[in-house]
């Protein structure tokens, strides 16, 4: 019904969040049988068990809103209703991340895939796995530019218990299918040979790029490698790799946030979202 009922429509949907629109609606007052005011918060969460009700920036139907929700108060108790001020809901945005984002670059992303925490936790389980596959040795990160470099800064900071090496490769891709060409355009400084190297990816899709990017740190004689890749887009693989660390497996669809682009856009997301290639679905009308 109203611009700020939408914008909070497509953050709940954003996330993810179930909700009813309008669901229901309170009688507050009656002439003999005859309900004469009505209350019918915005909206319901059915999981938080929570009414919403948004204000627009106008004082007058502020005051007017708090009468009427004292009311509520007083005649159901038992119901959770929650008045959702204007700065309430920017701060929601601004938490939630979409804060330094402009409105069209919000319309551009779909819906989270893994939360920060997710990713964090799941950050933490492969950095324990590595701790104890390498405990004793130095092991080098090679980050693989510029997609693994979010991931790789957690990692290793995770990765407390070995002394590690750290460096970057970066590669430029040409072409796509099976034309698909890779070349290092800035190659790692610290010399692999006899090493334990970790190839760090950000994320691992048809595998056509990590194939030559193995080969070309392969011939510098390390003693081992073994890729680390945050998200795994298995179903979409040509060419197998081995991935000795996963940290999740995402279906095919495009992801952005923790490191990943689009147009060198969104790698600033603590969190993985799938990008929206339709509009917002509408707010449901009563
Ligand atoms: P692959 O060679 O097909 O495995 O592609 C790997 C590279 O493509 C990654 O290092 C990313 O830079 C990029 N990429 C593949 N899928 C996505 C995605 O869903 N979002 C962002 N970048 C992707
Ligand atoms: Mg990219």
């Amino acid at each position: 019904m109203h611009p700020s009922e939408q914008e909070f429509a497509k953050l709940l949907d954003y996330y993810n969040v179930p909700y009813l629109y309008e669901p229901r609606s309170f009688p507050l007052r009656w002439e003999g049988n005859r309900v004469v005011e009505m209350f019918s918060p915005d909206f319901y969460l059915p999981e938080q068990d929570q009414y919403f009700e948004l204000t627009t920036m106008k004082q007058s139907l502020v005051t007017q809103k708090n009468r009427k929700l004292r009311h509520v108060r007083e005649l159901y108790p038992e119901i959770n209703v929650q008045l959702l001020y204007r700065r309430d809901y920017v701060r929601l945005l601004g938490k939630y991340g979409y804060g330094p984002l402009t409105d069209a670059e919000v319309k551009g992303l779909g819906h989270v895939l893994f939360t920060q925490e997710q990713i964090q936790a799941r950050v933490g389980e492969l950095a324990r796995q590595i701790e104890q596959d390498y405990a004793g040795q130095t092991p080098v990160f090679v980050g693989v530019l510029r997609g693994a470099f979010v991931f790789m800064a957690d990692l290793i900071r995770e990765v407390s218990a070995l002394a590690v090496e750290t460096d970057f490769i970066s590669v430029s891709r040409y072409g796509g299918g099976q034309d698909r060409r890779v070349e290092v355009i800035r190659d790692v400084d610290v010399d692999l040979a006899g090493q334990h190297v970790i190839l760090v990816e950000g994320i691992v899709d048809t595998g056509m790029s990590l194939r030559p990017i193995m080969q070309h740190v392969q011939a510098k004689r390390p003693a081992s490698v073994e890729v680390c890749a945050m998200f795994d887009k298995r179903a979409r693989r040509v060419v197998d790799v081995p991935l000795r660390y996963a940290g999740f497996e995402i279906p095919d669809e495009f992801v952005v946030g923790y490191g990943l682009d689009h147009d060198e856009r969104y790698r600033n997301l603590p969190y993985l979202s799938t990008m929206s290639v339709v509009e917002p679905k509408p707010v449901p009308q009563r």
